[in-house]
């Protein structure tokens, strides 16, 4: 079957805690796709290199305090900054591989337990965005994250607020939400070749079903 070389690309993203190997398997993942012919754009979240983006690096590196609605508010604007390039590049006909999105916008915010910021509160500034068409979770126990290497020093690398953001992040997974949906969970805790191999093959189908017009539009 001949492939409309215009179809657009599919919308990938990888979630997890920090130290779950999110960064390497974008990497692993881009190279698989290129391998297989396709254009890929790599993104990550938060893009500390705008304006917000540099407010943004400095409040996880304790150089400025903002309060959690401000802050949980950048990060959103900073996925909207950046929301048109997104849609441009998939209609385009890239592949976009982002790395953290709005999932971890929801739960880090909500795992702060500030009971001015709730989940559904956390949810309302990101509707409307590019929606994805496959979010892998890489799940990882916390006590495993700190084996390997330990965290850094950033504002939420700290055992607690790990543990609560992993459970907020399979709370998401079993709701009625739409994010449930869109995700796929993976044992992070495995080997990077076999956490690969996993992660490939959702991947490569649902690559394969957006080039196939199976997926027609990017959702919001
Ligand atoms: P990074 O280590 O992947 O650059 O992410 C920096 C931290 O920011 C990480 O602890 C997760 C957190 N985060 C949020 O709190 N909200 C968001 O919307 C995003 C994208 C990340």
């Amino acid at each position: 079957e001949t492939i409309d070389a215009k179809g657009r690309g599919a919308f990938i993203v990888v979630e997890g805690l920090d130290r779950s190997g999110k960064t390497t398997q974008t990497k692993k993942i881009e190279e698989a796709l290129v391998g297989g012919g396709y254009k890929v754009k790599l993104r990550r979240f938060p893009d500390r290199t705008t304006v917000i983006g540099e407010m943004i690096n400095n409040y996880l590196q304790s150089k400025s305090d903002l309060e959690d609605h401000v802050i949980h508010l950048l990060f959103s604007a900073n996925r909207w900054e950046l929301a048109k390039q997104i849609e441009k590049d998939i209609a385009d006909g890239y592949t976009v591989i982002c790395d953290r999105y709005y999932y971890s916008g929801v739960v880090y915010s909500a795992a702060k337990s500030n009971p001015e910021l709730s989940l559904p509160w956390a949810r309302e500034p990101e509707v409307g965005l590019p929606r994805p068409d496959l979010v892998i979770f890489l799940d990882l126990e916390p006590e495993v994250a700190e084996e390997r290497g330990g965290y850094g020093d950033e504002k939420y690398e700290k055992r607690e607020m790990q543990e609560k953001v992993r459970k907020l992040f399979h709370a998401l997974n079993d709701s009625e939400e739409e994010e449930a949906e869109d995700m796929v969970i993976y044992d992070a805790g495995k080997s990077v070749e076999e956490v690969t191999k996993d992660v490939l093959q959702s991947v490569s189908s649902v690559s394969l079903a957006v080039k196939q017009r199976l997926h027609p539009e990017l959702r919001k």
